[in-house]
Order: structure tokens, then sequence, then C-alpha cells
């Protein structure tokens, strides 16, 4: 893909993640957060923070837009923009990591934003390196005791 055609991907993502920041239900934090995912089939999903009076479940942007990739019938993830008001880029906390990393790779780029515009990309193995992962799951497994 040429560079403008990038940029242009990249701005898309952007604008999905930005539009849907202004839908988060964040009454307590007063925090809204938006995130966009595109996935290896060029598809974008995004999520909003739906917080809770019950504190504790209220949940993140970055869950929200899992979950509607999944519905989607998708699984993985290429790119990010997470988006936060401010002046620092936004980076996904460190349950939101982790449920990203179920669905990217070590070079999955994560954009941390803010809503003014868009950041550099980390890479998700540099935003949490030595993950917890299905493969060790797999090696760790109790064997049957037949
Ligand atoms: N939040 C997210 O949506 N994503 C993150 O990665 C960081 C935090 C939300 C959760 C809560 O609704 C608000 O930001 C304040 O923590």
């Amino acid at each position: 893909m040429t560079d403008a055609g990038e940029a242009a991907e990249l701005a898309a993502l952007f604008d999905a993640a930005r539009r849907v920041q202004a839908h988060a239900h964040a009454p307590y934090s007063r925090f809204a957060v938006g995130a966009a995912l595109r996935t290896a089939s060029g598809a974008i999903f995004a999520g909003c923070n739906v917080e809770n009076a019950a504190y504790p479940e209220g949940i993140c942007a970055e869950t929200g837009a899992i979950a509607a990739m999944i519905a989607a019938g998708e699984r993985i993830i290429t790119h990010v923009v997470v988006i936060g008001d401010g002046v620092t880029p936004l980076t996904p906390c460190g349950a939101c990591r982790q449920r990203l990393a179920e669905f990217g790779t070590l070079e999955t780029r994560i954009y941390c934003s803010t809503s003014e515009g868009i950041g550099a990309p980390h890479l998700l193995g540099d935003l949490l390196p030595h993950a917890f992962s299905a493969h060790r799951l797999a090696e760790g497994r109790l064997r049957s005791q037949a």
C-alpha cells in the first residue's frame, strides 16, 4: 500500500474512534474514551467506555470494540486507535492490553492518541511484553488421569 493509502486508512480509524468517543457513557469518571480496531480484512470496529453506577461493572472502550469485532465474526486485530481527552496520549489500561493480545500479534500497532490528533504507534509486544497466552495455557494443561 502507498504512504497516502496508509495515511487515509489511519485517518478513517481515527475518525471512527473520535465519533464513538462522543457516545461514551462516563458520568462517573467524566473521562470519555473511544477505540477503533482495524482487522486483517480491513474492517473497522469501534467502542466507547460504558460506565455503571456499580462502578466495577463499567467496561472500557477497547472491550466494546473487541466485542463488536467478535460479534461480526472477525478475529485478527492489526491496528488500534485509542483516544482520550487531554494532552497526553491515551495508553490502554493493563486489562485491555491483555484483551487486545488475545486477538492481536506482537506487531499489532496501537496508536495512543488524544481527541486532538493521532499519536505515534506502539507495538502491542512493547506495551505488553511476555504476555500470557493460549500457547502457555496449552503447555501446562492437566493431562487426563485415565
Ligand atoms: N478507560 C477506557 O475505556 N480504556 C482504557 O484503556 C483506560 C480507561 C475508561 C474506563 C473508565 O470508564 C474511564 O476510562 C476512567 O478510567
